[in-house]
């Protein structure tokens, strides 16, 4: 028997445009609890519109976006608190805050509802630093004086150290080198499973889905054209992802090059 579980992340016809340009165009998603999706996709297909519209700091034009059964869409400021309480993110280039040490990068959310007081803040700074494979001595170090795959490690050690029941990746391996990247893809694996986490990770590279992933989703002008269990990808003959693992010209994906 089958076991029915409620999606903890659920989208359905959702639509978001800039002006003329039409973003996401009836996009329709479910994401089970514990479960961890990566979302494969060229760029400008939606893919960060799509995680902040589901955070709620875009808002989008039409559809349902729940998280646990709550509507994100049109939520109230208290709601929308409590909603993105529940999440963490890490976005796309790591975006540390530059004026402050990683230590408090890592603890920023700790130390602002004061719930940690900051010489336990900075203790238990270090102890994500080494489970991301860091010493003790970059706690004190500014993000400036970190390289790329130091400052990813560190945003990893951000975005997991309030203990989140969601986490999403917005390219977390882009811009390192394919051992780093490898590095970083086992890390956010494995810091998945130990938190029971619900994961969306957004990438182009097929390495890092194929790590990180229960399940993948292809999205395209801002619709998902496939979703299947990772270890299906490989076999499947839907022609976006053909087109996409195979990095081919030819197919139904056309490039914008604007
Ligand atoms: N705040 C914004 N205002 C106007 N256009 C935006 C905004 N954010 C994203 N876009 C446009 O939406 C499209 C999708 O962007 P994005 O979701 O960032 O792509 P990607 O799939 O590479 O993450 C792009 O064409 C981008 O220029
Ligand atoms: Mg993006």
């Amino acid at each position: 028997m089958t076991e029915h579980k409620l999606p903890r992340i659920f989208l359905k016809g959702v639509h978001k445009a800039f002006g003329s340009k039409k973003v996401l165009q009836g996009l329709d998603l479910e994401v089970l609890p514990g479960e961890s999706l990566v979302i494969i996709g060229g760029s400008g297909t939606g893919k960060s519109v799509m995680l902040k519209c589901i955070l709620g700091l875009i808002q989008a034009d039409k559809g349902t976006i729940r998280i646990d059964q709550q509507e994100v869409i049109n939520a109230s400021r208290a709601n929308l608190d409590a909603i993105r309480h529940k999440i963490s993110m890490l976005f796309q280039g790591s975006a540390l805050f530059d004026s402050l040490p990683v230590w408090e990068n890592i603890s920023f959310v700790l130390l602002q509802g004061k719930k940690m007081a900051r010489l336990q803040a900075r203790t238990y700074a270090i102890e994500k630093l080494a489970s991301v494979g860091l010493p003790a001595e970059v706690a004190d170090l500014y993000p400036a004086e970190l390289s790329g795959g130091m400052q990813r490690r560190v945003a990893l050690a951000r975005a997991i150290a309030p203990k989140p029941e969601i986490l999403f990746f917005d390219e977390p391996t882009t811009g390192l080198d394919p051992i780093m990247g490898g590095v970083i893809n086992d890390l956010i694996r494995a810091s998945v499973d130990e938190l029971g986490a619900t994961a969306i990770t957004i990438t182009h590279d097929m390495a890092s889905a194929k790590k990180i992933a229960d399940r993948i989703a292809m999205i395209y002008q801002g619709k998902i054209v496939w979703q299947g269990p990772a270890k299906d990808i490989g076999k499947t003959d839907n022609p976006y992802v053909q087109q996409f693992i195979h990095g081919r010209n030819q197919g139904p994906i056309k490039v914008d090059v604007n």
